[in-house]
């Protein structure tokens, strides 16, 4: 650190835990990034008072002591932007892990799994030639703006278009552009010219995680967010753009659910991030991703090549799950920005808050409800803001969106929780996840009494566009799925023989809508997804055979009564046949003989249905 200015350097004063309190910083702004003690651990100032600032270390402050050197960077902490995000497993502060494993192996064997402290490694891969082509109808002499595309990057063979964006805030005339080749990402391929100065522009951009990036405006999501799983698409569905939250006690199946979105929903790039969880379930994600295929255009497809992973289990530094949050949602807009729609996933907010909580506490800052600082809530409403759907800035004309899912552990999966509470009064979607629901092994665990989505208005035409009568299918749904509360109470109190036939078949179908429908099993061949046809399928054989339960027991007369029991002993093929609807397997090749098979079975049904009022 000798050729640095000592105006520059700081000292320590105090080390508490992920804080470190330094003295001699005046002139360092909030919110920039320092380099803590000799081996320049990574930090962020969270708070300056007079030449004093506090500054959350993102790395294991052990070792340091007072008097050991603050070194100011004079820039907020940021991300790099640019082709090779994708397929790359990051820490919470952009560090490519394997990069940083790689190198230390090389040097030492034995040091190998342990991330020393201070490292440097770039955030993108410096070495690596990308195809680069610059885009049709942009040339040398054209005025352009922040957001103009000008060029395509060939990412992977799922993510083809990596398309370059003149920075959000730049402008010019452009005065240079690259032919088609292959550059590293440093190579200048973009000189603009704005009165007089030239700047040239590469392949990747910087961006400060804390600032939303910029877009030309927000709309309202009208597409759903189809996640394959049948009772969030049926019942509770997102929209691209939305923004959504899983809470759940311990166990209940929020990491299964942001898995399988991240595997199998409509989104054309994923950012998981895993917040303050156990380092099992990452190790889960690490293990498995890499080896996932996906069916695309009849193609299949690495998981990876649309994901981007960022890791910050329970046992990194607490201060980093913040960064961690606010580097996955930066690159989520950035991919936005190109057109794309994003999700993000966040497992777990809860971690983060409780981070907050534990720095704001060695802040000595006034605590609200259960400890938490008193800005937790507007945090978390800062960062479900940075969903939606939005016309991207600069020409073309498109249009991107993030969705964001963040699942909460709330403890002992008490839902009154300050996290829970905050969390719902931000986000529109709420899949609540019931513990008696996973310990009877009904998966996924999802609440259907509790849980609600907002955007039903708005999807409701995409539905019924789609598939004829989903809407009225699914308020069937509800209806049954309601009924059988009430009726299930009655039954307690009174008994089983005291039900009309009418409200026998409800209970009935309710049960089938329960067992065969709402529960789907992550891990099986035939359920790890379920295409929205499969589901619409699924729920208009279930609904066509409530409705003519109903019916001919509504149409039969007083002497030959017609009751559940007959109809089930008539119909036993079909009502077997309802629990091995979900077994079809869900691929897009089987599409069209598993739509022939739902038509064949509501027929047969139908055939039974006037066999037995012939019979009567
Ligand atoms: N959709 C599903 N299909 C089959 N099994 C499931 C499903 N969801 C959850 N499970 C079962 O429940 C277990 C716990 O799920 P998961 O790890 O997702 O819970 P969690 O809510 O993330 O728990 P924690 O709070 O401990 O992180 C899984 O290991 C799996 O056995
Ligand atoms: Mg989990």
């Amino acid at each position: 650190m000798e050729d640095i200015k000592e105006a520059e350097i700081g000292k320590i004063l105090k080390v508490a835990g992920p804080l470190v309190i330094a003295e001699k910083m005046s002139g360092a702004f909030m919110q920039e990034l320092v380099k803590v003690g000799w081996d320049k651990s990574v930090g962020e100032i969270i708070k300056l008072d007079k030449d004093t600032a506090a500054i959350q270390c993102y790395e294991d402050t052990s070792g340091l002591t007072i008097g050991d050197p603050i070194l100011r960077t004079k820039a907020a902490l940021s991300v790099e932007l640019g082709p090779g995000i994708l397929t790359t497993i990051y820490d919470g502060i952009q560090r490519p892990l394997e990069v940083i494993y790689n190198g230390i192996k090389a040097r030492n064997p034995a040091e190998a799994p342990y991330v020393p402290k201070g490292v440097e490694v770039p955030c993108l891969d410096r070495s690596k030639h990308w195809e680069y082509n610059p885009a049709k109808g942009v040339k040398i002499g054209d005025h352009v703006t922040g957001g103009q595309i000008y060029g395509i990057v060939h990412e992977n063979s799922m993510f083809k278009e990596h398309r370059m964006m003149v920075p959000p805030h730049a402008k010019g005339t452009i005065v240079e552009m690259a032919p088609y080749g292959n550059y590293n990402i440093e190579t200048p391929i973009l000189t603009l010219e704005y009165e007089g100065i030239q700047t040239k522009y590469n392949m990747f951009q910087k961006w400060p995680v804390r600032k939303p990036r910029p877009c030309a405006d927000k709309l309202a999501g009208n597409k759903p967010l189809l996640t394959g799983q049948r009772v969030l698409d049926a019942l509770y569905p997102s929209v691209l753009g939305g923004t959504c939250c899983i809470p759940g006690a311990f166990g209940c199946g929020k990491t299964c659910i942001s898995q399988a979105l991240s595997k199998y929903s409509n989104s054309d790039g994923i950012i998981y991030v895993g917040c303050g969880e156990r380092g099992n379930e990452m190790a889960e994600v690490l293990a498995e991703f890499p080896d996932l295929k996906i069916e695309v255009d009849g193609k299949l497809v690495g998981v990876m090549e649309r994901t981007c992973l960022v890791a910050n289990t329970s046992n990194m530094p607490v201060a980093a799950r913040e960064a961690s949050i606010y580097t996955g949602i930066t690159l989520a807009e950035y991919f936005r920005d190109m057109g794309y729609n994003m999700s993000m996933m966040a497992d777990s907010t809860s971690r983060w808050a409780e981070a907050l909580r534990e720095i704001s506490g060695r802040l000595a800052e006034m605590p609200a409800e259960q400890g938490y600082p008193a800005y937790m809530p507007s945090r978390l409403a800062e960062f479900y803001e940075r969903a939606g759907r939005v016309v991207c800035l600069g020409s073309p004309h498109r249009e991107g969106s993030v969705s964001i899912v963040g699942a909460v552990s709330p403890p002992g999966g008490d839902f009154t929780d300050p996290v829970t509470t905050s969390t719902l009064n931000i986000v529109q979607v709420f899949w609540g996840l019931d513990k008696a629901l996973a310990q009877r092994k009904h998966f996924p665990s999802v609440d259907w009494t509790r849980s609600y989505s907002k955007y039903k208005d708005q999807l409701a035409s995409y539905f019924d566009d789609a598939f004829d009568g989903f809407n009225s299918r699914k308020e069937k749904f509800f209806y049954i799925l309601q009924e059988e509360g009430v009726l299930n109470e009655t039954v307690r109190l009174v008994g089983k023989d005291s039900l009309s036939e009418d409200q026998k078949i409800v209970l009935a179908i309710a049960q089938y809508i329960k067992d065969e429908f709402l529960q789907q099993n992550a891990f099986s061949d035939h359920d790890y997804t379920c295409p929205l046809w499969k589901t619409n399928g699924m729920m208009r054989i279930i609904a066509h055979m409530y409705d003519c339960c109903q019916k001919a027991v509504a149409e039969s007369d007083k002497d030959s009564k017609m009751t559940l029991d007959i109809i089930k002993t008539a119909l036993s093929e079909e009502f077997h046949e309802m629990t091995q609807m979900k077994f079809k397997i869900p691929k897009e090749a089987l599409r069209e003989s598993t739509l022939e098979y739902f038509d064949n079975l509501c027929n047969q049904i139908d055939t039974k249905f006037r066999n037995l009022k012939a019979k009567m």
